[in-house]
């Protein structure tokens, strides 16, 4: 979903795909075509190398710290010391992907392609439930990797874990054609929300490389469809069972179908795969009105009603079955291993809009999980097992995430974050807040949260520790609604546009710490716009800079990569969205570097390395969409029929396709150096 700020003349205008709410963008801009966007950029650019060349004629003043626009102009040295040393892409957009010269990036695998044994041909105009059940699913979202056999880190086979977000049905379904109808699709809504379900969750596929080229292992007995319309999910940890998680269907609160809103995720140290799902208000429809649940279902968004699923499912009708959305929101484990194991939403780590939960192992051995809640004002959450990670018994962490402590960050302006346990029975998380039960702290984390006074933030997404360097990196993705008053350390603009990003660093590198030291490690946006406020390494480059920081990767040397995610803010900035190295130590920290851009109207996501890192899998997601789907500024809308890309297969039966692609250097060595 595309929504649209504005913050004046000049200035990127980042908005989010994945359903911020549109109540808070209340200024459209008078929006350029593309070609004069490219000519601004181009024209701007030639000015900026023109001041980089005479500035490095002069210098020799030494950088500390990062640089605004001024600092810019004033302090300018040149790179050293770079970790990464491809050629960079140019900002830019049109209907295909580009790489950093001497790189090859290829399509794996497209939305529709055969998954499991027995799916048919990807046929768009005859598309079904069935066959949508057994293809790889859209929007693909989280990549996890894990090389085969267990254990090996083989990184030329193995098993690739993908998630499929959520749908965009203006580009995905045909319209109807002869006598005039209220229809808007040819496919009837019924079927098409069964083929919606069919194509969220996420796939499981066997990879191989042969002769430098990746390929999908067909029929390979790992490959695995996970949906929201049939996968039977076990609901475990600390709410399983409990009286607000029980359907009609369900008697027990045990069992659910499906998962849904399935964004980013995680690896966990013992090679399961972990669904995080966001943005679950949007599938729910009703009203709060008498409701058992409203206090609960408010502080979530629910409902949304952006999809037509209640009509035909009544557990997302939110009256006819009060409990169904207590049941979405979790950490869904599965096992890509066992292939007809039951996955499991692990109460324990708490029920919000979670982003994703990558996780590393701590000195004693327990897992720490880091989780963002990607709304404006959430949080920023951390979950350590009670139990210890077991190198050499993969059984025995089968259900180390039922067991463990939540906890929610607060941050002090002295650089000190704080961990906030989210524990029932302490204070304030009592009976006198109506909370009677861990359960009850676990299904409404946010309320609780907000209780333990935690520091809201802007839009925290991907979290990712760095298991080289031991610091956290925490992606901000933006934060229009906050207002002057409400700026703090590690929120530190209002109006936030652009996003930012967050170093953690636990002490003595202890992820358990009680304790965190904190900083703001890049104000993202245009570093020659005052009005942005962008805090970038003074030496950046014109292509080096972004908006919208959501998903990241951190490669086997501990260099950081960001994928970004602006929606429509692309019309703005004048760049699609892509993946950016950026550098984090020595005196280039805070220097961006462009390597990969999507097609129009994509966003960027899932970023992961082979254990090698010479293969980086990107997944490019809901392409031809945002800015030009909802936006009739641009020109034009979208549609099957007339998509804004055909990427990737230029073929004019064919409409758009996120898909995962594969990228490798041409010299078969490390990406990025
Ligand atoms: Fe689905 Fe927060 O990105
Ligand atoms: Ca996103
Ligand atoms: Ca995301």
């Amino acid at each position: 979903m595309s929504s649209r700020a504005s913050a004046g003349s000049g200035a990127a205008v980042p908005s989010k795909d994945c359903r911020i709410s549109d109540h808070r963008l209340k200024r459209p801009l008078a929006t350029p075509g593309i070609g004069d966007l490219i000519s601004r950029r181009l024209a701007r650019r030639e000015v900026l190398s023109g001041s980089l060349l005479a500035a490095a004629g002069a210098l020799a003043v030494p950088m500390v710290g990062l640089g605004s626009r001024a600092a810019r102009a004033a302090v300018v040295r040149p790179p050293t010391a770079e970790r990464f040393t491809f050629e960079e892409i140019e900002h830019g957009v049109d209907e295909t992907h580009h790489v950093a010269p001497g790189y090859s990036a290829e399509v794996l695998i497209r939305w529709g392609d055969p998954v499991v044994p027995g799916a048919p041909p990807f046929d768009p105009l005859n598309q079904s439930a069935e066959a949508q059940e057994k293809q790889f699913g859209y929007n693909n979202d989280f990549v996890g990797y894990l090389g085969l056999p267990f254990g090996s880190g083989n990184p030329e086979r193995g098993l690739l874990c993908v998630n499929h977000e959520y749908t965009n049905p203006g580009v995905m379904f045909a319209k109807r054609r002869g006598r005039p109808s209220r229809a808007r699709f040819a496919i009837p809504t019924s079927a098409r929300v069964e083929i919606e379900m069919a194509a969220h969750g996420g796939s499981i596929i066997e990879i191989e490389k042969q002769a430098g080229r990746w390929r999908v292992v067909p029929d390979s007995p790992f490959n695995r469809r996970i949906t929201a319309r049939s996968t039977p999910i076990e609901i475990s940890g600390p709410a399983a069972g409990d009286p607000r998680l029980r359907t009609s269907a369900d008697p027990s609160g045990r069992r659910v179908i499906g998962t849904i809103a399935n964004c980013a995720g995680g690896m966990t140290p013992w090679g399961t795969y972990l669904m995080a799902e966001e943005h679950f208000d949007s599938y729910f429809s009703g009203t709060l009105e008498t409701h058992p649940e409203a206090r609960n279902f408010e502080r979530y968004d629910i409902p949304r009603s952006r999809y037509a699923w209640a009509r035909y499912h009544k557990r997302f009708d939110i009256n006819a079955e009060p409990n169904e959305a207590n049941r979405f929101g979790w950490i869904v484990e599965v096992d890509p291993l066992a292939p007809r194991s039951t996955p499991k939403k692990r109460t324990a780590l708490g029920r919000f809009k979670n982003e994703g939960a990558e996780s590393t192992v701590s000195r004693d051995g327990r897992v720490v999980v880091y989780q963002g809640d990607d709304g404006p004002f959430e949080y920023l959450y951390r979950f350590v097992t009670e139990g210890r990670f077991d190198p050499n018994d993969r059984a025995a962490n089968r259900d180390l995430l039922d067991r463990g402590t939540l906890s929610v960050a607060r941050f002090h302006e002295d650089g000190s974050l704080v961990w906030l346990p989210l524990e029932f029975g302490e204070e304030p998380l009592t009976p006198a807040n109506d909370f009677a039960s861990q359960a009850d702290v676990l299904i409404e984390a946010r309320r609780a949260a907000d209780l333990l006074g935690a520091t809201p933030m802007d839009r925290p997404e991907d979290v990712e520790p760095n298991p080289v360097t031991g610091k956290v990196y925490v992606m901000l993705t933006s934060n229009v609604e906050r207002a002057a008053e409400q700026i703090d350390g590690p929120n530190p603009r209002d109006r936030n546009l652009f996003g930012h990003i967050l170093e953690l660093t636990p002490p003595g590198g202890d992820h358990t710490a009680p304790v965190f030291g904190w900083e703001v490690l890049v104000r993202c946006g245009d570093p020659d716009s005052a009005e942005a406020d962008a805090a970038w390494n003074p030496s950046i480059s014109a292509n080096g800079w972004f908006a919208g920081p959501d998903n990241c990767a951190i490669d086997g040397q501990g260099r950081l990569w960001i994928a970004s995610d602006q929606g429509g803010g692309w019309v703005e900035s004048g760049t699609a969205d892509g993946l950016w190295a950026l550098e984090t130590e020595g005196p280039l920290r805070g220097m961006g570097r462009m390597f990969f851009r999507v097609p129009i109207g994509a966003e960027l996501c899932g970023p992961r390395f082979t254990p090698d890192d010479r293969t980086l899998f990107v997944a490019v997601q809901h392409v031809a969409v945002s800015g030009v789907e909802d936006n009739p500024a641009f020109g034009r809308r979208s549609t099957f029929e007339d998509p804004a890309s055909r990427w990737p297969d230029f073929d004019k039966r064919m409409p758009p396709r996120p898909s995962v692609v594969a990228i490798t250097k041409d010299d078969g060595g490390t990406i990025g150096a």
